[in-house]
C-alpha cells in the first residue's frame, strides 16, 4: 500500500487514551481535471489506495485513454471515465471526496494570481456541480490561485445552500512536502521523520513554513531560516522555470494531493490520528476567514482546527505572519467578490 500516512504530532499521539474504532471502509473519489499533468499521476496514486473502491475521472478532454489505461491495474478501485458537462452528474453522484486539479498552470514570469481570470470560472462551475450532485462530499481544491479559488468555492456552495466549512479544503500539502524534503536535506535528518508545519496560504510570501516548530527539533541559524523559507516559497517557481513553458509541478503535486486524499479518507474511515496542514475556513487568525494551519481530520472532514503551532513564534515568523495578512486577505476578498459580482 502507499506510504503516504500523515504523521501524528507526538504530543497528541501520547495524550490519546481512547482510540476510536477505525473501519476499513471503501470510498468513492471523483477527480475533476483527471487527464491533466496532475490529474493523471494523481489518478494512478488514487487507484493504488486500498481505501478507494470507485474512482471517477472527469475532464473536458482525453479521459477515455486515461481510463482505459488505469483500469488495467489490478487494484480494487473500479475506474470510470466521464467527459462533457452532461456527464458531471454521473461522475459526482455518491462521491465521498471530489478532488479538483482542473485549470491552467503557470508559465515562467506569471504569478499564481495571473491564473485567476481563467481558473476562477472553472472552479466556480465545477463546484456548482458538486453542490448539485455531491453536496456531502469533501472538496479538495488544487487549482490555483488556491488563496482565491477556495473562497470562490465557499461562496458558490453558500449560494447553493450546500456549504459546510468542515468539508472544503485548499490543498497546501505540497508546501509541507517541500519543507520536509528541504529541511531533511539541509540538516541530514531521515526524511520520513521530518514534519514542518506550513501555514498561511499558497502563493509567494503567504506561504509560511514554521521552522521553529519542525520535528524533530532542529537548530537553524538566521541565515538558514531565511534561505529555507525563501526556497520553500519559491519552489513552485523553481519547477515552472525548469519546465520552461510546459507547466508547473505535476508529479510532486500528485504525490502531495495523494497524501492529502489518503489522510482525508483515513479521517472518514474513523482513524483518530490524522493531522494535516490545509487551507480552510477558520478563526485562527481573526482577520483572515481562510488560513492554512494544522487541522485534525475526522468522519465529517475537519474535526478541529488546531492552529496551536501559531503559539510561541520566533520574531522572524511573527513578522512574516503580519506581513502575509494583507496579501492573503486581498486574495480572499478577490475570490469572494468574483462570485458575488458574477451571479
Ligand atoms: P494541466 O493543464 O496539465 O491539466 C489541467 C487539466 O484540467 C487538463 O486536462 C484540462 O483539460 C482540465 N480542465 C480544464 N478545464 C476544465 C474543466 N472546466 N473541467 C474539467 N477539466 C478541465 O495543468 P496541471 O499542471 O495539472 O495544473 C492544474 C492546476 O493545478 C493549475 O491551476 C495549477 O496552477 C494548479 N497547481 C496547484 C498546486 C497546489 O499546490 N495547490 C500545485 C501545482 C499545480
Ligand atoms: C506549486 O506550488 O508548485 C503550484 O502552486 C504551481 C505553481 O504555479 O507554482
Amino acid at each position: 500500500s502507499l506510504t503516504l500516512r500523515p504523521r501524528v504530532p507526538r504530543s497528541r499521539a501520547v495524550s490519546r487514551v481512547v482510540v476510536a474504532q477505525a473501519g476499513s471502509g471503501s470510498y468513492k473519489v471523483a477527480i475533476l481535471g483527471a487527464a491533466g499533468g496532475i490529474g493523471q499521476p494523481l489518478s494512478l496514486l488514487a487507484k493504488m489506495s486500498p481505501l478507494v473502491s470507485a474512482l471517477h475521472l472527469y475532464d473536458i478532454a482525453n479521459v477515455e485513454p486515461v481510463t482505459a489505461d488505469l483500469s488495467h491495474c489490478n487494484t480494487p478501485a473500479q475506474v470510470a471515465g466521464f467527459t462533457g458537462k452532461d456527464a458531471l452528474a454521473g461522475c459526482l453522484s455518491g462521491a465521498d471526496v471530489v478532488v479538483i486539479p482542473a485549470g491552467v498552470p503557470r508559465k515562467p514570469g506569471m504569478t499564481r494570481d495571473d491564473l485567476f481570470s481563467v481558473n476562477a470560472g472553472i472552479v466556480r462551475d465545477l463546484v456548482a456541480a458538486v453542490a448539485d450532485h455531491a453536496p456531502g462530499a469533501l472538496v479538495h481544491v488544487i487549482s490555483n490561485p488556491v488563496n482565491s479559488t477556495v473562497p470562490i468555492a465557499a461562496e458558490v456552495l453558500k449560494q447553493k445552500g450546500a456549504y459546510d466549512p468542515r468539508r472544503l479544503f485548499g490543498v497546501t500539502t505540497l508546501g509541507v512536502v517541500r519543507a520536509n524534503a528541504f529541511v531533511a536535506a539541509r540538516k541530514g535528518l531521515p526524511v520520513a521523520e521530518v514534519d514542518v508545519p506550513v501555514v498561511g496560504g499558497h502563493a509567494a510570501a503567504t506561504i509560511l513554513p514554521l521552522l521553529s516548530k519542525a520535528r524533530p527539533k532542529a537548530a537553524f541559524t538566521d541565515e538558514e531560516v531565511e534561505e529555507l523559507t525563501a526556497r520553500i516559497r519559491d519552489a513552485g517557481t523553481e519547477v515552472v522555470e525548469a519546465k520552461a513553458g510546459a507547466g508547473s509541478a505535476t508529479l510532486s503535486m500528485a504525490y502531495a494531493a495523494a497524501r492529502f486524499l489518503e489522510a482525508s479518507l483515513r479521517g472518514l474511515d474513523g482513524h483518530d490520528d490524522v493531522y494535516e496542514c490545509t487551507y480552510v475556513q477558520s478563526q485562527v487568525v481573526p482577520e483572515l476567514p481562510f488560513f492554512a494551519c494544522r487541522v485534525k481530520l475526522g468522519r465529517d472532514g475537519v474535526e478541529e482546527v488546531l492552529g496551536s503551532e501559531l503559539r510561541g513564534l520566533t520574531d522572524y515568523e511573527a513578522r512574516e505572519l503580519e506581513d502575509l495578512k494583507p496579501k492573503l486577505k486581498a486574495s480572499i476578498d478577490k475570490g469572494i467578490a468574483y462570485v458575488q459580482q458574477n451571479q
